[in-house]
């Protein structure tokens, strides 16, 4: 039993994290310093990739890979309803269109057939579909990779919950790694599978992919000779490039991630294995001891990958338990349980249903309608753990 509150997710930071951010600070350059090499080096190889884009959060790196896929107005790109807003915001950022498509009403997650009624829709160009890992659990992403050829269209995995996961499929690997999506986007935001504050990252097999993800975090500023058009303003008359002299060859955004975010990175990316490795413990022993309830499903596991389990939601029937989400919710909060709901249907927000109509997608309100994440974070203990089963039991008794 426990006397603290237990937030549905919580990052953890040790004393050697905290040395290697003070040890940028007393000695090293704050941004666009050594340690943003150092942590795209390590993050590549964390997760398989050929290349890692550090960038400042898990928006903007969503953002980057829509501006890489020359998104603009005219444009559509697929998007599962059921994720946090920033997928779909990154694609209207760039003036493209959202087309939303439903998910599986058990795990959320966009499938195969949701994805190919999305590609029915008339009159839209679709240029790119943004799959969601949610919780951690993976879309079945070769069976998406194989809807989409159909359709000539991009795949950028939104892997924001899905740092440390594996596909498990036809071929092992890891999101991120390349080889199935075109590109992967990540958030170091303190929930998630390593903390970075706030922090973001793309990653690719295509280094002139990665290239021009780099000028789009900076300004689209070039500051390499090479690739500069204006030779007269770039070169002296001896040929030698004038050292002041910059371009911009497109508008973009300074979404730079500093070095103090990339050294707490580097020291939280050596924790990941473990940092997973306790949640999928504490995931287990949720199956386990929830099992037996009918009125609480845990969420069913895809067999096409193993999760990170950024997040333990559970499936509730609350007509059946005689309660309301509300009164649930805040009855576990008094025996010191947080939870909470991911997500809304992005569908269904006010700015999107302006723009698209209303929409019913049925996995997606079936899903929405019972979904509840208990805690989950390596910090827990046990006892932790069996202290929110207990209180669950207790509260939908
Ligand atoms: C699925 C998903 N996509 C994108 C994001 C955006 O990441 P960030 O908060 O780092 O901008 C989040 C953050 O919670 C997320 O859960």
């Amino acid at each position: 039993m426990t006397d603290r509150f237990l937030p549905y997710g919580r990052h953890q930071v040790d004393e050697d994290d905290i040395d290697a951010v003070v040890s940028v600070l007393r000695e090293g350059a704050l941004t666009c310093g050594p340690k943003v090499d150092e942590f795209e080096k390590a993050f590549a190889e964390a997760v398989g990739a050929k290349e890692a884009v550090v960038c400042s959060n898990g928006t903007t790196a969503l953002h980057l890979a829509a501006m890489a896929l020359d998104l603009s107005p005219g444009d559509a790109v697929i998007v599962p309803t059921v994720t946090f807003l920033s997928t779909a915001n990154a694609v209207r950022m760039t003036g493209a269109d959202v087309v939303f498509a439903d998910v599986c009403p058990d795990t959320g997650l966009l499938t195969p057939e949701s994805l190919a009624e999305a590609f029915l829709k008339k009159d839209v160009n679709v240029k790119a579909v943004f799959p969601v890992h949610l919780n951690g659990q993976c879309a079945d992403i070769q069976a998406i990779r194989e809807v989409t050829v159909n359709h000539d269209a991009a795949v950028v995995t939104d892997c924001c919950h899905a740092l440390g996961a594996e596909y498990v499929s036809e071929r092992s690997g890891r999101p991120g790694d390349g080889q199935l999506e075109d590109l992967a986007c990540f958030s170091l935001h303190p929930v998630k599978s390593i903390a970075m504050g706030e922090g973001g990252v793309v990653t690719t097999s295509r280094p002139e992919v990665a290239g021009r993800l780099r000028l789009l975090r900076g300004q689209g500023m070039v500051r390499d000779p090479a690739l500069w058009l204006d030779k007269e303003a770039g070169f002296s008359p001896n040929g030698e490039p004038n050292p002041w002299y910059y371009e911009m060859h497109e508008l973009s955004y300074n979404y730079r991630a500093t070095d103090m975010q990339c050294a707490l990175g580097l020291s939280q990316l050596k924790k990941l294995p473990a940092f997973v490795g306790r949640r999928r413990e504490i995931a287990d022993i949720y199956q386990g001891h929830l099992q037996s309830n009918n009125v609480v499903t845990p969420i069913p596991r895809t067999s096409t990958a193993n999760s990170a389990w950024h997040l333990y939601p559970v499936l509730i029937d609350f007509e059946a338990s005689g309660k309301c989400r509300e009164q649930v919710m805040r009855e576990l909060a008094d025996l010191g349980v947080g939870t909470q709901v991911h997500y809304v249907p992005v569908s269904s927000q006010p700015y999107y249903k302006d723009l698209y109509g209303d929409q019913v997608f049925a996995g997606a309100e079936e899903y929405y309608r019972r979904v509840l994440s208990l805690p989950i974070f390596p910090a827990m203990t046990d006892d932790d753990v069996a202290h929110v089963v207990d209180s669950l039991e207790r509260v939908l008794r």
